[in-house]
């Protein structure tokens, strides 16, 4: 698998709770690539939690941002990068992800994403009175979008590492 994405990053796109950093880090693991994570590197770059950015600053700051940073990051050849809900809904992030790297959306239906992000509430987009109701329109939103990606893989609630064995299957 190093030798066919000769030098070309793996790109996880999909929506929050959806498994792009666990499932990534395990990829970047049996591949022996580095694993980055597009919204830590964002977070380091601000010098600020990604909760504070958009309560400073908003979210069209933190947009910015996060597009600058993934132009960077997709510079660095082959490696594992988990990229943030809504960085692929950009057009601009999207063509750079195209250029330059393999993309995966991991899908996964309404239920458990729900299931997943209830556990770490650390998402500005849901921290309102209708999780659910902002969930189930970003699904309707990005999959369209998402479907784009060069592969997709359905992250059914099944354990992390089948669907990493998935993955290198399809790659
Ligand atoms: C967002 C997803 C988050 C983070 C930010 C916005 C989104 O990343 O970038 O809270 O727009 O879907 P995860 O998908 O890693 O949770």
């Amino acid at each position: 698998v190093r030798q066919r994405l000769d030098g070309h990053p793996i790109v996880l796109v999909g929506l929050m709770g959806a498994g792009k950093t666990t499932v990534g880090r395990r990829l970047a693991e049996k591949l022996g690539l580095t694993f980055v994570d597009a919204d830590h590197e964002i977070e380091v770059a601000a010098g600020q939690t990604i909760p504070e950015i958009f309560a400073k600053h908003g979210e069209a700051y933190f947009r910015d941002g996060e597009r600058k940073v993934i132009a960077r990051l997709l510079e660095n050849g082959a490696q594992v990068l988990a990229t943030g809900g809504g960085a692929y809904m950009n057009a601009d992030t999207r063509n750079a992800i195209r250029t330059h790297g393999i993309s995966i959306w991991l899908r996964a239906d309404f239920d458990l994403l729900m299931r997943r992000v209830r556990r770490r509430s650390n998402r500005p987009l849901l921290q309102n009175d209708d999780p659910e109701g902002v969930m189930r329109k970003l699904i309707a939103d990005r999959y369209p979008v998402y479907a784009e990606a060069d592969i997709t893989v359905d992250s059914r609630d099944v354990a992390h590492t089948s669907i990493v064995n998935t993955i290198i299957k399809t790659l």
